[in-house]
């Protein structure tokens, strides 16, 4: 397909603009990319994106371009993201910057009918994750989007998820998982000098409400300073936005989730600046084609599930999940997964293998697999904007339902939420004057 042809069936959308030419690619069909939050992170995504036209690049820290121009010479800079999206001719846009910006940009590139990778979470409230999904999907089949829960094409994905369903472990009746990074803090920063030359502080704060500068924001490593703001309320979900987004996935890949109907929740006491460190929150999920009515759980910070067994000691297992079915248990990290079935006489002849045929296909390159469906966008994402919105939206009902310290019934249809009076509000963020998801 050429990239006229693939524009073409972009441009089906109503409002789309005119693109322009394949520019300084020798490719017909390469994308004109907006990259936006171009250091730490964003360094995973050069080689890949190199292959396409990266026409913008967008960042808040003027320093941060040396590296992204050194990669992409003709891409013209931008420092608000607001603009960035209205470059002339782009098809899609990568989003690498700081969580409490995602569902924005997110959302504003959706408007302007562009393909959307967004780095994990989606979204930082219910209701971000609620207004973006709803957006894709009426766009679904014109516009590609993926979040990005990488570790979803480890082959041991499609393992657990064949096992659970051809009943490795007898009908499932509950799942969990669980995180055990630890990273605490006392309070927002302090006000701590000034901003550095070239830091544009104003639009690094964004939507959220204002902060005085401190550079402890900044003092974490290519790909680790998200680990110097995500614990805070208005910047991040703490680690049910981090590695909640890659472990909740293991699990949600192989139980066929939607929405939940309720939403508990307990942990350390609250901080109205931190998210909590541990914390754990249980979710009942209604049956589906295939299996009956399950509990879903998320435990971080040290709060584990109950090992079902003495010998077994699943703290071992940093980032995890655990499926109990009528049978027997499968416990799962990244990378691998065991069996255990119940009682000691358990020989397993309740459960077939699949035939070879039947085993799914590797995912391939996760980035790539983006980058096909935004030429030809009927192409299936692993984590698209329904997917994944569907699995923060549980998790960040589940901070909700700790907020409110009581048992939240969930009605996904609406996002009505009933059991607290308070918990309707802290469903949603509130935009500094100004900012809008919706432009
Ligand atoms: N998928 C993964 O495995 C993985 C790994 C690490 C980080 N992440 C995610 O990537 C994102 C970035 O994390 P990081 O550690 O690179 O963070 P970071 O603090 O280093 O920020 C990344 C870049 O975004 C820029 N930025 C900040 N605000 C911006 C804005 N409003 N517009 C444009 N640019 C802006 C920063 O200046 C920086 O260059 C986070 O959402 C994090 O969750 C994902």
């Amino acid at each position: 397909m050429d990239r006229r042809q693939f524009i073409v069936g972009a441009a089906a959308l109503a409002g789309m603009p005119e693109v322009v030419a394949a520019g300084q690619s020798g490719r017909a069909d390469k994308l004109n990319i907006a990259l936006i939050g171009v250091w730490g992170r964003a360094f995973a995504f050069y080689d890949v994106l190199a292959t396409e036209n990266v026409v913008a690049v967008c960042d808040v820290y003027e320093d941060r371009f040396a590296d992204a121009l050194k990669r992409f010479p003709q891409a013209k800079t931008y420092i608000d993201w607001r603009k960035c999206l209205d470059h002339k001719g782009l098809d899609a846009v990568v989003i690498c910057t700081p969580d409490h910006h995602h569902a924005l940009i997110a959302n504003w590139a959706l408007n302007r009918n562009l393909h959307v990778y967004c780095e994990k979470p989606l979204a930082i409230s219910v209701e971000e994750a609620r207004v973006v999904r709803a957006n894709w999907l009426r766009k679904k089949g014109k516009l590609a989007t993926q979040v990005g829960m990488q570790r979803h094409a480890y082959p041991n994905f499609n393992r657990v998820r064949e096992l659970i369903r051809d009943g490795a472990v007898g009908d499932l009746r509950s799942a969990c998982a669980w995180g055990n990074r630890q990273i605490r803090r006392p309070a927002y920063p302090a006000a701590q000098g000034q901003p550095p030359a070239g830091l544009h502080w104003d639009l690094w704060l964004g939507a959220a409400p204002d902060h005085p500068y401190s550079p402890s924001y900044l003092e974490g490593g290519p790909g680790m300073n998200c680990l110097s703001w995500n614990m805070y309320w208005d910047f991040g979900a703490g680690q049910i936005g981090d590695m909640g987004s890659h472990t909740m996935d293991l699990l949600w890949n192989a139980v066929d989730a939607k929405l939940p109907t309720s939403a508990q929740a307990k942990g350390e006491k609250f901080n109205p600046d931190v998210t909590p460190v541990e914390c754990e929150s249980h979710f009942d999920h209604p049956a589906n084609s295939w299996r009956g009515p399950i509990d879903v759980s998320w435990y971080q910070g040290g709060a584990m599930p109950e090992s079902p067994s003495s010998w077994l000691d699943l703290r071992r297992i940093d980032h995890g999940a655990m499926f109990e079915g009528t049978r027997g248990y499968l416990i799962s990290d990244f990378g691998g997964r065991i069996i255990l079935p119940l009682g000691d006489s358990a020989d397993m002849s309740y459960y077939k293998p699949r035939v070879k045929e039947a085993i799914l296909p590797n995912l391939g390159d996760f980035t790539k697999q983006w980058l096909d469906a935004c030429r030809n966008p009927s192409l299936k994402t692993a984590c698209d904007f329904e997917y994944s919105g569907n699995m923060i939206e549980q998790l960040l009902l589940g901070l909700v339902a700790y907020r409110a310290g009581a048992k939240l019934t969930y009605d996904g249809a609406t996002g009505a939420v009933t059991g607290s009076p308070e918990a309707a509000q802290l469903l949603k963020r509130t935009y500094r004057k100004g900012w809008t998801i919706n432009g």
